[in-house]
């Protein structure tokens, strides 16, 4: 298959502005649009600031804008799209801009910080930590998290709203509250209360874009979100489930 030339519209700039700029580049069989990225960067813009690392959709770092929708640039085949079309390379979106494709995505890490850690009973030490597989089945699924911020970028809540930040964690970190809440050895008990109170899990209407998005395929909407509030829901407004919590406490 010889290469072909395909029309990339790719945003360059920094903090202060920037725009669009068109350019036609080789395409080989095969290819991802991290491929591309990197022979415009050996070619005709040499400066073009693109953040990757695995190139093997692990490290969730080539996360990126393409056509409009969050994608990781190593793992959109150049297949996907059709021979004349025109495809743009944005930067994320609800993230503010560093250069070209690279954002700063720091919000993440600070949502990551307030979200109460990991909580063992007292004296119990790592190696101490002895779990049926049922037990760690629920949670496991979000485990497979690689940090790409792709469900963070989607989410409509802060998407266009940077009002909403401070009060809204985003999906990846709900997912982390809900892994905690199901996790056998985790005692704190009051898992939904804080997502609701401190992490804005109201906020979320369950649009479940994040989930489209996920390319690890957690079922961050289903299996996630929506356990965590209908738990909530169940404790505040069911009068026999605040009764029987109240009954049955020891
Ligand atoms: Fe990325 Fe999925 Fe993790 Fe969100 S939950 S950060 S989309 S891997
Ligand atoms: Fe946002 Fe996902 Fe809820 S996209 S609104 S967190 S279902
Ligand atoms: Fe690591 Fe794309 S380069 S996920």
């Amino acid at each position: 298959e010889p290469a072909t030339k395909r029309q990339f519209r790719i945003w360059r700039g920094d903090e202060t502005g920037g725009d669009l700029q068109d350019y036609l580049v080789e395409v080989n069989e095969g290819e991802v649009v991290l491929d591309v990225i990197h022979r415009l960067q050996s070619t005709d813009a040499p400066d073009l600031a693109c953040r990757w690392n695995c190139k093997a959709g692990k490290c969730g770092s080539c996360s990126v804008e393409i056509n409009g929708k969050p994608k990781l640039a190593c793992m959109t085949r150049m297949s996907t799209f059709t021979e004349d079309e025109t495809i743009s390379v944005t930067p994320l979106r609800t993230f503010p801009i560093v250069r070209d494709l690279v954002t700063d995505v720091s919000f993440n890490y600070e949502k990551a910080r307030e979200t109460p850690a990991f909580a063992p009973p007292p004296g119990v030490t790592p190696g101490d930590y002895r779990m049926q597989q049922v037990d760690v089945e629920r949670s496991q699924e979000f485990r497979k998290c690689i940090e790409c911020f792709l469900c963070q970028t989607v989410c409509h809540v802060i998407r266009d709203h940077e009002e909403n930040k401070p009060a809204f964690a985003g999906p990846r970190y709900f997912i982390r509250a809900a892994e905690l809440d199901m996790h056998p050895l985790d005692t704190r008990d009051d898992r939904k209360e804080y997502a609701q109170a401190e992490q804005g899990l109201g906020y979320c209407n369950i649009t479940k874009c994040c989930t489209e998005v996920c390319p690890e395929h957690i079922k961050i909407t289903d299996n996630g979100i929506i356990p965590m509030k209908e738990r909530v829901v169940d404790r505040k407004y069911d009068p026999l489930v605040w009764l029987g919590s109240k009954i049955f406490r020891r």
